[in-house]
Parts: C-alpha cells; structure tokens; sequence
C-alpha cells in the first residue's frame, strides 16, 4: 500500500493505473476510521480495480467555534486499517498541499445545503463540496463512495456532480452502527460512558419514531415528536429532528412518499448526527 503526500505522487500513481485500464474508487474520510469508514472501503473494492482512501481533516469545513484542532487522529492505526482492508493508496495530504496560502475559489450549493445542518453549520457544506470536488480532480477517481450516515452531505455531492457534470459515479453506502445502535461516528470519541449511554436516545428514538410509522403514523410532526422527546429525557440538546423528502430535501409533513427522519443533537459539547429513511 502506498502513502501518498503529494498531489504530483497521487497524479502519477493514478497515470499509471488508468493505463494499465484499471478503474479507480476513492474513499474520501477525515480518518479516526472505524468500521462505518471501512465499510465504504469494501463498497470501493466491488466497483474498481484501484482504491483510494483520502485522510485529510479539512479546515475549511469546520465553523470557528468548532472542534477541529482537537478532531481526534491517529494515523498510524488508521494506516493499519487500510493495509488490512486492502486499500492500494492512502492520499494524506497536509494543509499547505491542499489550500494555497492565498486560495479564493469555492464550490458552493445553494439549495439541499441550506437546511438541517446548514442552519447551525453555514459555512460547513461549502467546505465539504470544496474539498471534494479537490479531492476528485487530485485523484481523477472514476468512483466515489460515501455514507448515508451523511445523508445530507451524500445529497449535496450528487447535486454538485450533477450540476457540474463530475464524470464521477456517486455511491451512498449504508449506515453502519453499533450493537447498541449507535451510530459510529470518529466523534463518538468525544462522549464519556455517561454520555455515550445517553447518547444511545438518538437511535432509540428513530427506531420509536419507525415503529409508529410501520403502526400507520404518518404526521412528520408526531414523528419527529418521539425523536425530539427521547433525546430530551436523556438530557440531550436538540439541534434540529425533520423529516424531508429523501431527494429535495424539503420538509414533508405528511410522510406519503420516500422520506429522512434525521436528528442532531448535542450530548455535552459533541454534537451527533443520525437518520433513517421512511418509505410509506
Ligand atoms: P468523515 O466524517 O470521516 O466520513 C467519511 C465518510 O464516511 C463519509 O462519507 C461518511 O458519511 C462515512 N461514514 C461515517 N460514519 C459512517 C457510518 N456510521 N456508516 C456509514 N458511513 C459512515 O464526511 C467526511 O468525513 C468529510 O465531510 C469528507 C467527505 C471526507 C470531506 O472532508
């Protein structure tokens, strides 16, 4: 497995494979990897010959109160793991390989990255589409896996694939979680076990909100309702509990086509993500 640092080593690599007519998948993650990240790496492996993990916590995606400089990374664990899941190349770039000193360039969607977590992010998705659309024209990858783990995020990357005519495949692979049905995420590292047990609310309270929605309910509002009140017993912060159209994004309130419940909440200061989808 190779270890990549530079842009012009990723370029040369990636010559060599698409002459020989080897496809190539990239993995684009911000390391801390754990079995969700390693799923998409499996997922990679189906759809091309050559995969690609990128690990690169990027700066530009994170708000200036945000947890970026203690984002939790060990590289040397996470490089194990990718030799392990046979990955061919680990892009893992530092700033000054990824942002000029002076870059001025974004990519920006304006509509799906409006809502959710765009609302208490709002310089988050434009950060996101800028470094993917880097990490695409570095790698030249034919596939691109992500997790719908980032349902919003996943969205948001279709969008700009296709409105800026990406010759990428998009994949969304599903979410991975735990026994317990935590969904894993590298900020789980955060929580300490009194919060990671309340944390649990999360998942429990999607899984509630889907048993009532298998029971006949359909009001977005009784849904997210049961979400919302779990993740307050268990003294979580709510940052947002929706149900949107799986597609546009938009609010349902009658979930009578393809639909997200998502949540956001905080558990002291780690704010946690999760959703399932609902299809009437
Ligand atoms: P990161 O949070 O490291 O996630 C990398 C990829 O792993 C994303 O596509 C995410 O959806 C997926 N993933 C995370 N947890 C998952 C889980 N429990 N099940 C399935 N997939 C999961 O998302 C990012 O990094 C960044 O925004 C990035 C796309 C790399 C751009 O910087």
């Amino acid at each position: 497995m190779e270890i990549l640092r530079t842009i012009e080593e990723v370029r040369k690599l990636a010559a060599r494979w698409r002459q020989a007519g080897e496809r190539i998948a990239l993995v684009p993650t911000m390391g801390y990897l754990h079995a969700g990240h390693l799923s998409l790496v499996k997922e990679a492996k189906q759809r091309a010959e050559r995969t690609v993990v990128s690990i690169y916590v990027n700066p530009t995606q994170f708000g200036p109160n945000e947890d970026l400089d203690k984002y939790p990374r060990d590289f040397a664990r996470d490089e194990a793991s990718c030799r392990e899941h046979g990955v061919d190349a680990v892009f893992y770039p530092d700033n000054a390989v990824m942002y000029a000193p002076d870059h001025s360039t974004w990519v920006v969607e304006e509509s799906l990255s409006q809502t959710m977590c765009g609302l208490s992010r709002p310089t988050h998705f434009r950060g996101v589409t800028t470094v993917v659309l880097k990490l695409f024209n570095i790698v030249g990858c034919d596939v691109a896996v992500f997790g719908r783990k980032d349902a919003q995020q996943a969205l948001i990357i279709q969008r700009m694939v296709r409105d800026l005519n990406i010759p990428v495949e998009i994949v969304v692979a599903p979410l991975i979680r735990e026994e317990d049905g935590l969904a894993l995420s590298s900020r789980n590292k955060y929580l300490n076990a009194d919060e990671r047990q309340r944390a649990l609310s999360i998942s429990a309270g999607l899984r509630s909100a889907a048993s009532q929605f298998d029971a006949g309910e359909r009001s977005a509002e009784a849904l997210a309702a049961t979400v919302r009140t779990a993740i307050e017993a268990a003294g979580g912060r709510v940052d947002y509990v929706v149900v949107m159209a799986r597609t546009t994004l938009r609010p349902l309130p009658l979930v009578n086509a393809p639909a997200v419940l998502a949540a956001a909440a905080f558990f002291g200061k780690t704010r946690l993500i999760d959703n399932i989808f609902l299809d009437p």
